[in-house]
């Protein structure tokens, strides 16, 4: 069965329309954007779209080299007008993703990749997790309970596989993980005994349904584009054996929302200081 996410997203639009009417002034989300594709810039758009809709400022800027990324971020961290910043893929060539992610704010690193909100996680203390390893958290704990449930995820990049791993071990929470990667030996053995599988390597329709349990649960990462079209990790076909996610629009639509949420929290927790 596709699974309906519809009641977990408008629960969480509710919330952030509410929590947004609260504040003194609209939040403000900046998206930092390098040398955007055309899959960036509509990205930009959609992103944009959405934030207006829940009341968020969107400003979009540019800094196309290196040394311009290294005057903006930490410009945007202490304009007491922004309350979260977004930088999206592709960076300049002569600047690794930590050395960029590491001079935003963690207050306003609403993405959740600065090593500090990386950090807080390990201490199970998360402020800003990676928004995606967030969505799949919330999107398994609608469907489920997952307090000593077999969880694999699959993939182990640092914004999705090994935060969502560390969030699904936290205390409270409970899942038992195990992580798999390209290197990883009989994957099918592992996800065919878990309760829950998540999958996010980025190859379309990779795993079909001789890789799962029939009554199990799948949460498709994936967003891959071929011909024009957009095809998750996970064979649709296994939606016949096992409750799937959609996609689009299941992970991808509650990590954007995720995403407002976020700005949203740094702009109430700025108004604390
Ligand atoms: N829905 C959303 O909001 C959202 C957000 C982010 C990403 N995504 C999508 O999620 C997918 C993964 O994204 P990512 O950023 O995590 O990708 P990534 O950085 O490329 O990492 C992919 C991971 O998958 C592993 N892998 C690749 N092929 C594999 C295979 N055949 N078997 C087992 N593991 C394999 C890799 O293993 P190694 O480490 O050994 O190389 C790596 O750990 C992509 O389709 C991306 O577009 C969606």
């Amino acid at each position: 069965m596709i699974l309906n996410l519809e009641p977990l997203y408008s629960s969480i639009v509710e919330n952030i329309k509410e929590r947004v009417s609260k504040l003194p002034k609209a939040p403000k989300l900046a998206a930092v954007t390098c040398q955007p594709e055309p899959s960036t810039v509509s990205y930009l758009r959609s992103q944009e779209k959405q934030a207006k809709r829940l009341g968020i400022e969107f400003a979009v800027y540019e800094a196309p080299k290196a040394s311009d990324l290294k005057l903006l971020l930490p410009r945007l961290s202490a304009d007491n007008s922004v309350s979260g910043i977004f930088l999206t893929h592709p960076l300049p060539t002569d600047i690794s993703e930590l050395e960029a992610v590491s001079l935003i704010s963690p207050e306003k690193d609403v993405e959740g990749r600065n090593p500090i909100n990386l950090g807080d996680i390990l201490y199970d203390n998360p402020t800003f997790p990676p928004c995606t390893a967030e969505a799949v958290l919330r999107i398994i704990k609608y469907l489920t309970n997952p307090s000593g449930k077999k969880i694999s995820v699959i993939g182990r990049s640092v914004t999705v596989g090994k935060p969502l791993a560390m969030l699904l071990l936290q205390k409270g929470i409970d899942a038992t993980v195990t992580v798999c990667h390209s290197r990883t030996k009989d994957i099918a053995e592992i996800t065919k005994s878990s309760d829950i599988v998540v999958v996010a390597i980025g190859r379309a329709k990779a795993l079909g349904k001789d890789y799962f349990t029939p009554g199990s649960t799948v949460i498709d990462v994936g967003i891959n584009v071929e011909n024009e079209e957009i095809y998750g990790d996970v064979d649709p076909s296994v939606a016949e054996i096992c409750d799937l996610t959609p996609v689009p629009g299941g992970v991808g639509r509650i990590t954007t929302l995720v995403l407002m949420e976020h700005t949203v929290k740094a702009a109430e927790m700025a108004r604390r200081y």
